[in-house]
């Protein structure tokens, strides 16, 4: 099938490094290491050519996008096309005033990622010392330079009980909006599956007190909330479709259609060195392998939800069932919905959770 239409936005992974090293990070297991980096030039012309196709977001991401010196270019070549900016930032080694210099140059919204409520659960699951209050100085330098902020929570079993205290967070630093975002398991996070997920009563006890939050607090604070996959009836729209209105791009210049297609092995990918960004997106073959609805498999095949959820997660699909054209198995028309109730009933635990990560590092599984 070829291309819907235009896509809306790109999610651009300037780097791979980051000094946190979540064990639930997105990135592939193996990293990309400072020299297969895009330089500022192929990233400019990349943009350009984003602009030229009616790209109206881009979300620059990493790693740590702030350790690029280039990112204040960036930022103004993107305003200057008129494209809304994002900064999605760990916010550990970020001053004020380069904040401030980033607004000057036309950012329009920052989203920080917080791993703990507290200081404690912070530096455990970043593995860095006085991370909490470094990124409770970077949201306040946000607000001070009259940024909208979005708190990004990824939540999991050594966190799961600090739901309501990161509600109170994101009040207390004037967050416009939080993402309480239950972990999905592939790269880092299946790695480390066992350690991080939560018991079943307490993902319950969860919906309910974030379904309490929002209505209470509709009109000051936005609660964006992400269902765990693992507890669902029915699966999320994985980036909105497969290649159906945004993709992203690694540090190294490879186009995809989400964080996690290079763990379906067949799949081709373009890179943006090699390939205008409009052919990519016309014909990219990893672009063009699950787009629509034409390689379902049953039950997504003749269900009435297949436009609506397009068949879910495909690296999900392809996790649990070893096939990325499988009905995503957090559906629950899905042969493995149970395989997969099962696997959360085995690393599931009220026991005192195992913090024995195998830690996000550029290098360990290379
Ligand atoms: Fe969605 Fe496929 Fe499940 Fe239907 S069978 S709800 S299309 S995942
Ligand atoms: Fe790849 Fe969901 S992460 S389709």
């Amino acid at each position: 099938m070829s291309a819907p239409g235009y896509p809306i936005g790109i999610l651009a992974e300037l780097t791979h490094r980051c000094p946190l090293q979540c064990p639930y990070c997105s990135n592939p297991a193996k990293l990309l290491k400072a020299n297969t980096e895009l330089d500022t030039q192929n990233w400019l012309r990349v943009f350009n050519e984003a602009a030229d196709l009616g790209i109206l977001q881009v979300h620059l991401s990493g790693g740590e996008p702030t350790l690029r010196p280039d990112l204040e270019e960036i930022v103004s070549a993107l305003s200057a096309r008129g494209v809304y900016t994002n900064l999605i930032t760990a916010g550990v080694n970020v001053k004020q005033e380069r904040i401030a210099a980033l607004k000057d140059r036309g950012l329009d919204h920052v989203q920080l990622s917080v791993q703990g409520a507290t200081p404690e659960v912070t530096e455990l699951i970043g593995n860095m010392k006085g991370a909490h209050e470094k990124k409770l100085e970077t949201a306040r330098g946000v607000r001070e330079a009259g940024l909208p902020l979005t708190l990004n929570a990824p939540i999991h079993r050594h966190n799961i009980h600090q739901v309501e205290d990161f509600i109170n967070l994101a009040l207390e630093l004037d967050a416009d909006r939080l993402e309480i975002a239950n972990v999905q398991y592939y790269g880092w996070a299946l790695i480390n599956r066992t350690q991080l997920m939560p018991a079943w009563d307490d993902v319950m006890a969860q919906v309910d007190l974030v379904e309490a939050a929002r209505e209470e607090l509709r009109g000051r604070l936005l609660i964006d909330f992400v269902t765990p996959d693992y507890y669902a009836k029915f699966p999320k729209p994985c980036m909105g479709g497969w290649a159906r209105d945004a993709f992203m791009i690694t540090p190294d210049g490879t186009a995809m259609p989400c964080h996690a297609a290079h763990t379906i092995p067949h799949l081709v990918f373009d890179n943006v060195k090699d390939k205008h960004l409009a052919e990519i997106w016309d014909s990219s073959p990893a672009f063009e392998a699950y787009r629509g609805t034409d390689w379902m498999k049953e039950p997504c095949r003749s269900c009435d939800r297949r436009e609506q959820d397009y068949g879910g997660c495909r690296c999900q699909a392809m996790a649990i069932a070893g096939d990325a054209a499988a009905t995503d198995p957090a559906c629950s028309l899905s042969p493995l919905h149970e395989t997969m109730l099962t696997i959360a009933g085995q690393t599931q635990s009220k026991e005192a959770p195992a913090d024995d990560f195998t830690y996000r590092r550029i290098g360990v599984n290379a």
